[in-house]
């Protein structure tokens, strides 16, 4: 048996932005048409270290895909100079049962999560969205920023934290890395008014626990991709988006409904309900639901992650790798 072994380069190297919204797209579609066996993740505690580690499990038969992504939660690492949210992503050839390649689930994670909002923002915001607000500058906000630049002609980026020393950091970091390769001009917002004020597209990549901008400032015609919130305590879109939107897509109903706070909160309140969601993504991509329709509809996509996307990003990884000889060889 030979496993590849992938690390955040390799897999950068045979694998681009674009390469990654194609493959959640794809994944998306599988999921919606039931074509994948996602069953739910698997949670074991580990109380002897304070630490939980998570199995993200599936099957997608027409992508091949097979694996689980192993991810721990262990707050102690910290005090060790480890990582305190260790993953990795171990593949199964689907054929033979084998395990074909373990990879970094760190960066597939960031990857395919920035690319989901990708894969919403070709799908419904404007072809013409020029201006994009990005909330939050941590862990996963670079992908999210690579993915709206991958997708659409941004000309302005206005990156907004509570941390102003972050939102500046970030902002120079970035225009050094994508400045010059999307021809994009990428600065820190001194107030989250500032940062939404004509923003096309708007991604919130927080741990907030409440609003992270005022929904009455949004322009018409915006889209908003929700990321950050996966349980039900976690809210970063003001409920009176969530309310006024024209339309409301999630990447899977299940997650959305059971796990976001962004949509259990308002739901809880009677202020919304679920069978106001618009759709999955991967029924507009399907051409089942409509997308967006006009230039004013304001769009709301709420992505709380799925091993579907996990196990047809690391195949199409996988594949890319070996037809270009990259990463190291296990023999057993
Ligand atoms: N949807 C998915 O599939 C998916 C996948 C991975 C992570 N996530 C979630 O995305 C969120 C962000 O992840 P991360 O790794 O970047 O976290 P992180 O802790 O590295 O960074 C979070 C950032 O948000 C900022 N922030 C907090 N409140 C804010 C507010 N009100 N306004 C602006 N900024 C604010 C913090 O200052 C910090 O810089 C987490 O909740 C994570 O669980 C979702």
């Amino acid at each position: 048996m030979k496993i590849v072994v992938l690390n955040e380069a390799d897999m950068r190297r045979v694998f681009t932005m674009k390469d990654a919204v194609q493959a959640d797209k794809d994944a998306l579609k599988l999921y919606s048409e039931g074509k994948s066996n996602i069953p739910l993740r698997a949670n074991l505690d580990v109380p002897e270290y304070e630490g939980q580690s998570l199995y993200m499990y599936g099957y997608a038969a027409p992508a091949h895909a097979l694996g689980v992504k192993i991810v721990s939660v262990y707050p102690k690492n910290i005090e060790k100079g480890l990582t305190s949210v260790p993953a990795t992503m171990v593949l199964v050839n689907s054929e033979t049962g084998e395990v074909c390649s373990i990879m970094d689930g760190t960066f597939l994670t960031r990857i395919r999560t920035g690319a989901v909002s990708g894969a919403a923002t070709d799908e419904l915001a404007r072809k013409d969205s020029k201006v994009f607000a990005l909330f939050g500058t941590g862990g996963q906000a670079e992908t999210q920023l690579e993915a709206v630049l991958t997708v659409r002609p941004i000309e302005l980026v206005k990156v907004f934290d509570i941390s102003m020393e972050r939102a500046e950091a970030f902002a120079q970091r970035m225009t050094e890395q994508f400045g010059k390769k999307f021809g994009v001009k990428i600065i820190a917002a001194a107030s989250s008014e500032e940062a939404v004020e004509d923003a096309d597209i708007i991604t919130t990549v927080t741990t907030a626990k409440k609003a992270v901008f005022d929904g009455k400032l949004v322009k018409r015609g915006a889209h908003i991709n929700g990321v950050g919130s996966y349980t039900p305590d976690m809210a970063e879109i003001d409920e009176y988006l969530v309310i006024n939107a024209d339309k409301v897509y999630v990447d899977t109903r299940d997650g959305a409904v059971n796990e976001s706070g962004d949509l259990i909160q308002p739901i809880k309140k009677g202020v919304f309900s679920a069978d106001r969601i618009t759709g999955e993504l991967g029924e507009v991509i399907s051409g089942k639901v409509p997308g967006r329709v006009s230039d004013s509809e304001i769009t709301f996509f709420e992505t709380t992650g799925s091993a579907v996307l996990d196990i047809v990003t690391a195949q199409r990884i996988y594949e890319c790798a070996v037809s270009q000889g990259i990463g190291g060889i296990i023999e057993m």
